[in-house]
């Protein structure tokens, strides 16, 4: 069987399977499924499709990443990567682009004025192997299968499905050459699954394929019914993901950090246990390790480090003090505890403002997006601020009302909970 399926692949990749081919393969899987070992096999061919990196027997031990299924406000590869480096691991991280109501590294990156995030394998390894860490694009010759599979899935309704997702998704990880990888799969209103047993189902297959291929691979399954953090949009997130590397962002943000960090402390041996490993990442943030990490990252990819200067400098050069740019600060009609923020709610919002893309091609507005004042949990009386929107355009009164309906109050006191729910080994 995986004879054929490294067959199939090889004919993704030389062209000598048609598209009307490839698409009854993917309908089949689509419909019928995998077993396990099969998508052992797709993934690995998949994986072997392109170049692969390579790392020498002394560090490769030591080369770790992340994969999140995507979120509202998601910045945490920004502080994870750096701070994984600071404690002595590699992280040759790749990202992609946002789409829908989903942000992407790549473009938060990229609000950082010169920084680049094309580069080719071999310069990806030389500036992992020097500072420890690199975040990058998808070149051209990773994973070459998955980039025609997927757009072939794309048009022909196929992407949803377990085993597709899972070899398209740990076919490029495993390309990275890791030893260990953690994956942050999402559940709630504003992610890719919106249903936690879906979601479940797929963490279960990420993490078994994973480990089947040798890679350890833990799953931390979190809820995403509300903005990770409180800020939305590519600047924006940068300025929190600074913020949060200097050891003072928001608690549920560094919450996921921390312990991702240390399962892969841990599962590369530089930790006795996870949480001694969370330990460690939670001092990167405090000693200013981790954000010295992510300033020679931002230099050697090119970036503009002298925006670190100052609290105004950063500002400047993250485009958020463009006269252009307009506020507005909209406050709550009533007094109580937050019980809920829709996520999805406020990510249309900013999508419609001008920070997200339909499709892929479509250009963003880098500086446009929302700070929350709140998080769930706290207390407002009647006329606070909760959130401000930062926009180029008029925001007419349609969207400022249904912002005032994605928060909800409660007379009774609410505590934010943990947005860990479970984790899979
Ligand atoms: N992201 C991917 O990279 N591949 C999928 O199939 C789905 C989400």
């Amino acid at each position: 069987m995986s004879e054929a399926i490294r067959d199939l692949v090889q004919g993704v990749v030389d062209g000598s399977l048609s598209d009307d081919e490839l698409t009854d393969w993917l309908r089949g899987i689509y419909n019928v499924g995998l077993t396990e070992l099969e998508t052992i096999a797709l993934t690995e061919a998949m994986r072997d499709s392109g170049d692969i990196l390579e790392w020498n027997s002394e560090i490769s031990k030591l080369i770790v990443d992340k994969h999140s299924t995507g979120g509202v406000g998601d910045k945490v590869s920004l502080v994870l990567a750096p701070a994984m480096a600071a404690c002595g691991l590699l992280v040759p991280m790749i990202s992609g682009r946002g789409l829908g109501h989903t942000g992407g590294t790549l473009d938060k990156l990229e609000s950082i004025p010169g920084l680049r995030v094309e580069m080719s394998p071999e310069s990806i390894r030389q500036q992992v192997e020097s500072i420890g860490v690199a975040m990058v694009g998808q070149s051209d010759t990773l994973v070459p299968a998955d980039r025609r599979m997927y757009a072939l899935r794309d048009v022909t309704d196929t992407v949803a499905s377990i085993p597709l997702i899972t070899s398209s998704i740990v076919s490029k990880k495993a390309a990275e050459g890791l030893s260990a990888m953690v994956l942050d799969v999402k559940f709630g209103r504003a992610a890719f699954m919106v249903e936690r047993e879906q979601a479940v189902k797929l963490a279960r297959s990420m993490v078994d394929v994973a480990n089947g291929m040798g890679i350890r691979t833990t799953a931390v399954l979190t809820s995403m019914q509300h903005p990770l953090g409180c800020a939305i949009g590519n600047s924006l997130e940068v300025l929190e993901s600074v913020e949060t590397l200097c050891g003072s962002g928001p608690e549920d943000l560094e919450e996921l950090v921390c312990v991702q960090g240390g399962l892969l402390l841990h599962a590369t041996g530089l930790a006795e246990g996870p949480r001694a490993g969370a330990v460690m990442i939670h001092d990167s943030l405090q000693d200013g390790s981790a954000f010295e990490r992510f300033r020679l990252m931002v230099e050697a990819q090119g970036g503009n480090v002298s925006i670190f200067d100052s609290d105004a400098s950063l500002m400047r050069g993250l485009g958020l003090m463009d006269p252009d740019l307009n506020t507005t600060e909209l406050s709550v009609g009533a007094t109580g505890w937050v019980v809920d923020i829709d996520a999805m709610a406020i990510a249309r919002v900013c999508s419609g403002l001008g920070s997200g893309r339909a499709r892929l091609g479509d250009s963003i507005d880098r500086a446009v997006g929302a700070i929350l004042e709140v998080q769930v949990g706290d207390y407002l009386d009647k006329g606070e601020p909760w959130i401000v929107l930062y926009h180029r355009d008029e925001v007419d009164r349609d969207t400022i009302e249904g912002l005032l309906d994605s928060i909800t109050l409660s007379d009774e006191e609410v505590e934010a909970e943990s947005r860990i729910e479970e984790m899979f080994d």
